[in-house]
This record gives structure tokens, C-alpha cells and sequence, in this order.
């Protein structure tokens, strides 16, 4: 996982990636997450990333009380995590622990980065926009990493 700037991991960012969303639990004292295929890159000045989270979710809760969060790209290594962030929730079970999926801490918030992502972006909270049953969260990319060994894909 290399430091790099923004631009670099925001090029290398596709529309169509499926990716973990990354929390932090204070309650818990834990990470959680899920998984989103709903995200786009939004801004360029400031980097900035959207992604709409299902108001009956766990991890928007989290976002709206910490106002920080990691967009962690997944691929085929992280197969097994995905069922487990994607199909259970954070308020009952340990997502980090069930899937055995490594992390490493951030820089610059306090939800990990995912060790085998092909990119993680910690991102600031700036704006929520409830849409449907859907909440719209937009984050300011603050700093990005990347696994310059895996090839993109989903
Ligand atoms: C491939 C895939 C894409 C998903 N995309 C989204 C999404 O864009 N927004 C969303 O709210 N949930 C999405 N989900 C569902 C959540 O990941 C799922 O409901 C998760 O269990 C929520 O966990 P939580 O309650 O701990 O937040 C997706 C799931 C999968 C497997």
C-alpha cells in the first residue's frame, strides 16, 4: 500500500468499482463497514466522492456521528469479505473479525484502510443529501493509498 496524491488514486477511481465503505463504531469501539456499488467521484477542486447509503443500514449512522470515513476498492481477494460486509450488519456482528480481513490504520481518520484493496481513500464528511430511502454522503478525498501490484477490477 503506497501514499499517493489524490489526483493519481482519483484517475486510477472507476465509476463502476465496487468498494467497502469503512467506519468507525465509538459505541463498539470498532470498525465496521459495508459494501457499496452506489459512488462517484464528484468534485475535483476539492477531490471529493459520493456514495448513497440505504437509510435502514447500519454504517450511515456511523458516518453521520464520526463525519469520517475510508472508500476502500474492492477486488478478487477480498471475495470473501464482501458476503460478510455486504450481507451482515455492523450492530451485530464484528465485520473485521468474521472475515479475517486485514487493516492497517489510516493517516488521517480513524476507520482503517483494507491492507488488500487496490485503493483506499480516507475521506472528511462535508454533506449529507437524503435522496429516497437512500442518503447521499458526500466526503472530501484528504489522503489516498494505493496497491500499485493489483490490477483494477471488481
Ligand atoms: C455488490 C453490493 C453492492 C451494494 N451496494 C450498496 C449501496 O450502494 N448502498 C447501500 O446502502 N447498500 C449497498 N449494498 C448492501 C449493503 O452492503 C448491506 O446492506 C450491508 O449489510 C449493510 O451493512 P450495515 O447495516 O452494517 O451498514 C450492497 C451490497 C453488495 C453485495
Amino acid at each position: 500500500m503506497k501514499t499517493v496524491s489524490i489526483s493519481k488514486a482519483v484517475e486510477k477511481y472507476k465509476q463502476d468499482n465496487i468498494i467497502f465503505v469503512i467506519a468507525f463504531d465509538e459505541k463498539n469501539k470498532r470498525p465496521s463497514g459495508m459494501v457499496a456499488g452506489w459512488t462517484t467521484i464528484c468534485s475535483a477542486d476539492p477531490y471529493m466522492l459520493a456514495v448513497a447509503l440505504w437509510k435502514k443500514g447500519y454504517t450511515h449512522k456511523l458516518i453521520h456521528g464520526t463525519k469520517e470515513f475510508v472508500v476502500a476498492v474492492s477486488n478478487k481477494k477480498l471475495k470473501k469479505a464482501i458476503d460478510v460486509f455486504g450481507g451482515q450488519r455492523g450492530d451485530k456482528v464484528d465485520k473485521f473479525k468474521l472475515s479475517k480481513v486485514a487493516s492497517v490504520p489510516a493517516k488521517l481518520v480513524k476507520p482503517p484502510l483494507l491492507s488488500a484493496a487496490t485503493i483506499n481513500l480516507e475521506c472528511k464528511l462535508v454533506k449529507e443529501i437524503t435522496t429516497g430511502d437512500h442518503i447521499l454522503f458526500i466526503g472530501k478525498i484528504v489522503a489516498a493509498h494505493i496497491d500499485e501490484n493489483i490490477i483494477l477490477s471488481k
